[in-house]
């Protein structure tokens, strides 16, 4: 069964082919990124126009690349929130064109299940249950996950997001948007022991996260400290960066250990960070646990893992007709049980 993913959430316009048996065979991703950085962020009704022009070629393109024509597909899965609300009407309308005029069904995906899957599209491919950090630009939520649509939320962040707080203290840094890999990359560059942020939470007995506290912290420091030197601010970048780490690992490890469980798997764009792989790494290993991180490109927004989530949840493909509402906002644990609300 051949199904076409759309993800058009946010600024990433995403498509792909998965077959279920073939596995993954075409992928086209364009970003926005360009296209917002002179405003600082996303603009929404930017984000949805250039989803309207792109969906289409991107389809195409993919398809190409698999070799497929469009009769081929058989589903039409799409993200149907949560994100922004133009930008998600755009993959739903084109996800229920296209499922009228195959006479396909069409179904909606939740984002973040996307990358919650996505994990799985890797090999070896973790076995459940298994925990979940999901750490996204919207989101920060540790999940215990039994199988597939089976999903409980153990924590999750009280303010920002951790690539939220990644763009926002890029943007203290003028670092442009979007500024989590930019930051990134000038923290490999900085000590990350020479600013002592706080590691907010991080002793807290919950597993709930916050993060607005640390870019404050960050803010405070670049006022008082000289930061206009180069070396100066490659420093704030690793140690805002090495806070922001520290209390992801160890918030994932209280959780394996609460769960019971020995298997963590990271999903979510900041998932492509190096040094986040690499403490997760280290501290799962120290206590005999397995990390497992989608394959890079598969971290930040895209069509693969929608296109994957909907083979995982419909192996045997559905009756029925489109579907078209959108949720900009939608509680996964939540969804796993019903239907939401619009
Ligand atoms: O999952 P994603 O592509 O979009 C959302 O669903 O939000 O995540 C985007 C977020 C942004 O905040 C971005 O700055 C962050 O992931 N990000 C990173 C890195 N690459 C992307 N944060 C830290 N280090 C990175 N290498
Ligand atoms: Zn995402």
């Amino acid at each position: 069964m051949l199904i076409l993913g759309i993800e058009t959430s946010c600024d990433e316009t995403g498509v792909a082919l998965y077959d279920t048996r073939d596995g993954l065979l075409g992928e086209a991703l364009h970003s926005q990124t360009e296209l917002h950085a002179r405003y600082g962020g996303v603009v929404p009704e930017l984000a949805s126009r250039d989803h309207v022009r792109r969906l289409l070629p991107l389809t195409r393109e993919a398809l190409e690349q698999a070799g497929r024509r469009l009769e081929d597909v058989s589903l039409i899965a799409f993200t149907q929130g949560p994100g922004l609300a133009g930008a998600l009407l755009v993959g739903a309308s084109v996800a229920a064109g296209l499922g009228l005029a195959l006479e396909r069904p069409v179904v909606g995906i939740h984002h973040l299940e996307g990358h919650l899957l996505s994990p799985l599209l890797s090999q070896p491919a973790p076995e459940f249950p298994f925990i979940a950090l999901l750490v996204s630009g919207g989101h920060t939520q540790l999940m215990r996950v039994d199988g597939v649509g089976r999903y409980a939320l153990l924590g999750e962040t009280l303010d920002d997001a951790a690539g939220e707080a990644f763009d926002k203290t890029a943007t203290l840094l003028n670092l442009g948007y979007p500024g989590g890999p930019a930051l990134a990359n000038l923290a490999e560059t900085g000590n990350a022991g020479r600013f002592d942020f706080p590691r907010p939470m991080i002793a807290s007995g919950t597993l709930d996260f916050s993060f607005s506290g640390l870019k404050t912290a960050v803010l405070t420091r670049l006022r008082s400290a000289n930061a206009d030197d180069a070396a100066t601010r490659a420093d704030v970048a690793a140690s805002f960066q090495a806070a922001i780490v520290d209390v992801l690992t160890a918030k994932s490890l209280q959780a394996l250990d609460r769960e019971g469980l020995d298997r963590l798997v990271v999903a979510g764009g900041v998932g492509a960070n190096r040094q986040l792989r690499e403490e997760l790494a280290d501290a799962t290993s120290r206590i005999g646990a397995k990390v497992f991180f989608p394959p890079l490109r598969l971290c930040t927004d895209n069509g693969a893992m929608i296109a994957f989530a909907a083979a995982l949840k419909f192996p045997r493909g559905i009756e029925g007709a489109a579907s078209f509402p959108v949720f900009p906002r939608w509680d996964l644990a939540a969804a796993a049980q019903s239907t939401p609300r619009r």
